[in-house]
């Protein structure tokens, strides 16, 4: 592109003279609509409970979900994403916990469809918060087996769409889950419930404090390189995202975030569908660690979200959800 103008009658500094002007011209803004809040649900009752490698970050028992979900519905956050903390005992290698009508998932849907019928819910289909090994699939031999993994998905998918889920989002990085799982979905009547893939997620090191959240940490023996992407790559993003939109996604879900804007931005450039982005646990614990520490000040939260617009997502899943809300609705 040819460079407008030179120096002296152009002067870029002119429209960054005053808050005003720097408001006038800003073309990216941050909304309580852009949020999505991950909440982590447990079992027992009046239950509120810290999660070391995530401060500020809490696991509710769903008699205290309220707590929570009435800042959603104060500072207006269109959707939550569910994610279960489950029991040692409740998990074994096939993870038949996911398919069960009074796990923590459907009761958390029941519970917030009752009494926060405004609020999205998004659940994560994916079989990791429930197998002893911590995969997202079904091992066969020595491998996460993608058709087997498949059929469990596709059950645990239409559960959460029968239990009241509106958004369901696979992050289980299995070759045509998207398809199977819309099929299912539109062969049970569930055609208006949408289908959010994660179709772009990387094996990611930034993923580490979650696992402690749903305690898949500890058991997890291997990596899950062998499923989710290599991020030393971008180009298989158009593979990923293309076949997943043909296959019936209606939105896609970048992650991790931060360190994918890249990513995020060539998808809005070449797919005319809307793209999330997950600003995952590693990165929320980071910026987090060192706002506390007074390393970092609290702005960084806001430039860190705003990064995500500008590379084109339309929405951003962050564990600052509310914190953001505040401080925007505290400067508008
Ligand atoms: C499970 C899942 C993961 C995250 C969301 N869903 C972890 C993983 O794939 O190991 C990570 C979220 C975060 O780090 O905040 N499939």
């Amino acid at each position: 592109m040819k460079i407008l103008g030179s120096f002296p009658k152009t002067r870029l500094r002119r429209l960054r003279k005053s808050n005003w002007i720097r408001n006038l011209v800003s073309e990216n803004n941050i909304s309580n609509n852009d949020l999505v809040l991950p909440i982590f649900v447990r079992d027992g009752r009046n239950k509120v409970e810290s999660i070391k490698t995530m401060p500020g970050v809490k696991r509710y028992s769903i008699d205290k979900l309220s707590i929570i979900l009435s800042k959603v519905k104060k500072y207006k956050i269109p959707m939550i994403a569910l994610f279960p903390y489950t029991s040692e005992n409740k998990k074994n290698k096939i993870g038949s916990e996911a398919l069960n009508e009074n796990n923590l998932i459907c009761k958390s849907l029941k519970f917030i469809k009752k009494n926060f019928p405004e609020i999205g819910v998004m659940c994560d289909v994916a079989l990791d918060p429930y197998t002893s090994h911590g995969h997202d699939g079904i091992i066969v031999g020595d491998e996460i087996d993608n058709d087997e993994t498949i059929k469990v998905l596709t059950k645990q998918a239409l559960l959460q769409a029968r239990m009241g889920c509106d958004v369901i989002a696979p992050s289980d990085m299995m070759d045509g889950r998207i398809g199977a799982i819309r099929k299912e979905l539109d062969k049970n009547n569930y055609k208006n419930v949408s289908i959010l893939s994660y179709a772009v997620k990387y094996a990611s090191d930034f993923y580490g404090p979650f696992r402690d959240a749903v305690g898949s940490k500890r058991n997890l023996t291997k990596d899950k390189k062998s499923y989710q992407m290599d991020s030393r790559n971008s180009t298989e993003l158009f593979r990923e995202v293309g076949l997943d939109i043909k296959e019936g996604a209606d939105m896609v879900m970048v992650k991790p975030g931060m360190f994918y804007l890249d990513i995020i931005n060539k998808i809005k450039n070449n797919f005319k569908v809307p793209v999330l982005a997950y600003q995952v646990s590693g990165e929320y614990s980071l910026i987090k660690q060192g706002v506390e520490k007074k390393l970092l000040k609290e702005d960084a939260i806001i430039e860190s979200i705003i990064s995500f617009k500008r590379a084109g997502a339309c929405a951003i899943v962050t564990y600052f959800a509310l914190e953001v809300a505040k401080k925007i609705r505290s400067i508008n």
